[in-house]
């Protein structure tokens, strides 16, 4: 298995997605960029120059999807990503996420009033440098911010779908939202990916996956590899040994195997696990793995997600 991967494979990584109704391309591994402000998603990066070099590996490597927010640090990740990648590459498409702000205590607060969606769309226009944001997600809060929930999102999207009407978004996504939220959303503008919890482990939404992709939908999973408490499981180990891979190369791997929607995010701040993860898009997994893969859920092998 390699470890790292050559310029030449900067065409493969895992494939490309074109986001519905758009003539957005991305490569299906890309880039969840998170992970790079400080301690609780709060703060500067321990280490600033290691972020900055992160960011811009990513994207040597043919990375050309990242996932962001003004909330992480605040401000913290957009002001890195600028720094390191501004100008923008003509193929990199940024999609950034609303719904929430920061309190000085470092807790999240859920807010989607239409002062604060605006508001968050001209920082995240203001600290990633661009005069139009390439997809923005609108994060539901639902279940205590954990889960989807059934809250109506008519409002705060009618917002967002004004915004994209007046140049500021090209595109809209959601995120941490059921079928049913999604279908109220597409009833008053066109939604291109839908981001939620999702990974080997976790599994709640199989069913929506299989109907985002008849729709040409993006499925975008976010904790891919188990989030904060990465996925650990006996089963996972024992397919990555068999293959001379590790067990987040075959997490990731799985996801891409899972639906051709998929398009991965994994957030690192290490240089050394973004190598390793990138790799992971050159792992082929057979059905016997795949089969040994299915039974993580259902055993419910993960403490990580
Ligand atoms: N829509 C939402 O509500 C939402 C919520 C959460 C996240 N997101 C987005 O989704 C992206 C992905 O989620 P995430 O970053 O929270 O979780 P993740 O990708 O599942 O996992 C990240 C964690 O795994 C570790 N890790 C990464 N690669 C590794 C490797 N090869 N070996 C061992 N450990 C590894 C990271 O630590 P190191 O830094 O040490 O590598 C970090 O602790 C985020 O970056 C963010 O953009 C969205």
């Amino acid at each position: 298995m390699p470890t790292n991967l050559t310029s030449n494979d900067k065409t493969k990584l895992g494939g490309t997605f074109t986001f519905p109704g758009t003539l957005m391309t991305v490569r299906r591994m890309g880039y969840g960029a998170m992970q790079l402000a400080g301690p609780g998603v709060f703060g500067p990066p321990k280490d600033r120059n290691a972020a900055l070099a992160v960011l811009r590996q990513a994207v040597s490597t043919g990375v050309n999807h990242i996932d962001t927010s003004d909330f992480y640090g605040p401000h913290v990740t957009n002001e890195l990503i600028r720094e390191a990648l501004h100008p923008y590459p003509d193929d990199l498409v940024i999609v950034t996420k609303v719904g929430a702000r920061r309190g000085t205590d470092k807790s999240w607060i859920h807010d989607v009033t239409r002062e604060t969606l605006i508001d968050s769309v001209y920082d995240n226009l203001r600290n990633l440098g661009l005069d139009a944001l390439d997809v923005v997600n609108l994060r539901a809060w639902g279940d205590n911010g954990q889960a989807p929930g059934e809250e109506t999102l008519a409002e705060p999207v009618s917002v967002l779908a004004e915004l994209k009407r007046r140049g500021l978004i090209r595109h809209l996504g959601l995120s941490n939202v059921t079928p049913k939220q999604l279908a109220e959303a597409q009833a008053i503008t066109d939604i291109v990916c839908v981001q939620n919890l999702y990974n080997v482990a976790h599994r709640d939404d199989d069913a929506f996956i299989d109907d985002l992709a008849r729709q040409g939908i993006a499925y975008v999973p976010f904790f891919p590899l188990g989030g904060f408490t990465p996925l650990q499981s006996s089963v996972i180990d024992a397919v990555a040994a068999q293959l001379q891979a590790t067990p987040m190369q075959v997490a990731l791997a799985w996801l891409l195997h899972r639906a051709l929607n998929i398009l991965l995010i994994p957030g690192t701040s290490s240089l050394a696990h973004l190598r390793e993860n990138l790799a992971a898009a050159e792992l082929n997994l057979r059905d016997e793995a795949i089969n040994q893969l299915n039974s993580v859920a259902n055993k419910n092998a993960s403490r990580g997600a």
